[in-house]
């Protein structure tokens, strides 16, 4: 088995091999039975002197009062935010400056959680000390698949191959079925098995992945169905507040038919998990299910806690401390989003109306797309010129400026407006740059987000390229771009996502 965790970021389920999760597994096991055996105290030391520091940017219940259970049990502390009301937050303090802030209050660990995707890699990035990710955005819940692992790994007498497990709910807003069924796929002969509304039901590219793994996944028609043919039901609660402009309502009369209730369960041998909380108002799990031998979510609870304990002793159970010195390293100050593009005939390279001679060319704009750029760039109340053009026989309009090397924040403006301009950067009357700039179309990426200021790096995956941050892939769809430019920029990002150095 393998397990070296100290001081390891805990980002993405897909960061863990299979004989990492095994281990976790087992060490959580051990601190189940240290509890179950009345033997807690012996560990009461292990962390004596280590602070934790959670920083929730939205509710929990359960993932920030486990990390601080854990904590405490091994003799450490935690300390913290739990909704940013009363924080520098209110402030527009970013997640940069405020990671950094818990760094320097001499914390050994970071537990975060945010609505964004790709907010907790960003995280780890800017903090010298391991990151913890208590979910971001849609994106992941790491600790929640491996505490799910854990529950099913303990009620199954350390089994995972050849698991069958339902899942129900809402499939497609949520985190932890992606994280769950991800964790699940490093094990043989797994069947995921799931019924649910279109709307609500298992994402394409997750089912397309999972398949690439060898997990077989079924659709049924009903959740009897479902419950006949699987030992463990996995329930979830719909995510509402990832469900812009549709309502509770709504929502009740859909999942009407995939309500858990007696007469789901009545006959099957089947245990129900939920990774919680339950929706009162919409009662995914009718309370009656609570009492019967099905119920199995309230003890997955408490393996969360056992889970998180273990993970917190790997990482942190030595001596060495990481001391903070104020720096941030260069690199999150620079992305690696600009695909190189030949600058060809530089003599045209003043091009179109007038010639400049220093100045910045933002060229194949989206048709309908100028006037928005252009007011989004307010150039003229800054101080700089502004020309805009459409060429009839273009069908892509430009704007030429005299302001050189666009600020990041002004490529990012362009970029959301009109996604892969081309920008010439111009100097003594040639273009001594020319890349198209490249910005995850993940709209919930942290890395779309102005005044975070997070420079979007992407990093190869196979021929793919992936988002540093959020992971989802990106496809290159401008229409000037060769395939050896391309080649040539897939080439050069780096094949893993590299740990930010920090100077020791
Ligand atoms: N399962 C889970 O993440 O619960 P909380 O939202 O209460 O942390």
């Amino acid at each position: 088995m393998s397990g070296n965790f100290r001081d390891r970021d805990i980002i993405s389920i897909t960061d863990f091999s299979r004989a990492e999760i095994l281990h976790l597994c087992e060490a959580g096991h051990r601190m189940a039975e240290l509890e179950k055996s009345g033997r807690r105290n012996i560990l009461r030391d292990a962390l004596k002197h280590r602070t934790l520091s959670y920083m929730f940017y939205e509710p929990s219940t359960r993932t920030r009062t486990s990390f601080n259970t854990g904590m405490r049990e091994l003799g450490g502390r935690y300390d913290g935010f739990s909704g940013t009301e009363g924080t520098s937050v209110m402030k527009n303090e970013t997640v940069r400056d405020t990671v950094t802030m818990m760094c320097a209050n001499h914390n050994d660990v970071l537990v975060m959680r945010h609505p964004l995707d790709g907010s907790l890699q960003w995280a780890a990035d800017v903090a010298n000390i391991p990151v913890i990710n208590g979910g971001d955005g849609r994106n992941e819940h790491p600790t929640q698949a491996l505490l799910d692992v854990l529950t099913i790994y303990s009620l199954r007498e350390a089994r995972l191959d050849g698991l069958r497990i339902g899942f129900g709910g809402d499939l497609s807003h949520g985190r932890t079925v992606r994280s769950l069924s991800l964790a699940l796929s490093h094990f043989d002969d797994i069947t995921i098995r799931w019924a649910a509304e279109d709307f609500l039901g298992m994402p394409p590219d997750l089912v397309e992945l999972l398949a690439d793994r060898g997990v077989k996944v079924v659709r049924d028609g009903s959740v009897r169905d479902v419950m006949r043919q699987v030992d463990f039901y996995y329930r979830t609660r719909p995510q509402l507040e990832r469900m812009p402009g549709v309502k509770q309502r709504d929502i009740v009369s859909m999942m009407k038919q995939y309500r858990i209730d007696l007469s789901k369960i009545e006959g099957f041998d089947v245990r129900v998990l939920h990774p919680l909380p339950v929706n009162s108002e919409i009662a995914e799990i009718d309370y009656r299910v609570y009492f019967t031998p099905a119920q199995a979510f309230f003890s997955q609870a408490e393996y969360g806690i056992f889970l998180r304990k273990a993970l917190l002793h790997e990482m942190l159970g030595h001596e060495g401390y990481r001391r903070y010195d104020g720096r941030l390293p260069q690199v999150l100050g620079t992305g690696n989003n600009r695909l190189p593009r030949q600058a060809r005939g530089a003599a045209r390279s003043g091009m179109f109306i007038d010639r400049i001679q220093d100045g910045t060319v933002i060229d194949h704009l989206q048709p309908g797309t100028l006037r928005a750029v252009s007011d989004a760039l307010d150039l003229e109340n800054r101080g700089y010129s502004c020309t805009t053009a459409t060429i009839p026989e273009k069908p892509n309009p430009f704007i030429k400026t005299n302001l050189r090397d666009l600020p990041e924040r002004d490529l990012k403006r362009i970029a959301l407006l009109s996604p892969e301009p081309t920008i010439d950067s111009v100097k003594d009357g040639r273009i001594a740059e020319k890349f198209v700039y490249l910005l995850c179309a993940n709209t919930n990426c942290i890395t779309r987000t102005i005044n975070e200021d997070v420079p979007p790096r992407f990093f190869r995956d196979g021929g793919a390229i992936r988002c540093r941050y959020c992971r989802r892939p990106y496809l290159v769809s401008h229409r000037k771009v060769t395939a050896v430019e391309r080649k040539a920029y897939v080439d050069s990002l780096p094949a893993v996502i590299e740990p930010v150095g920090y100077p020791e």
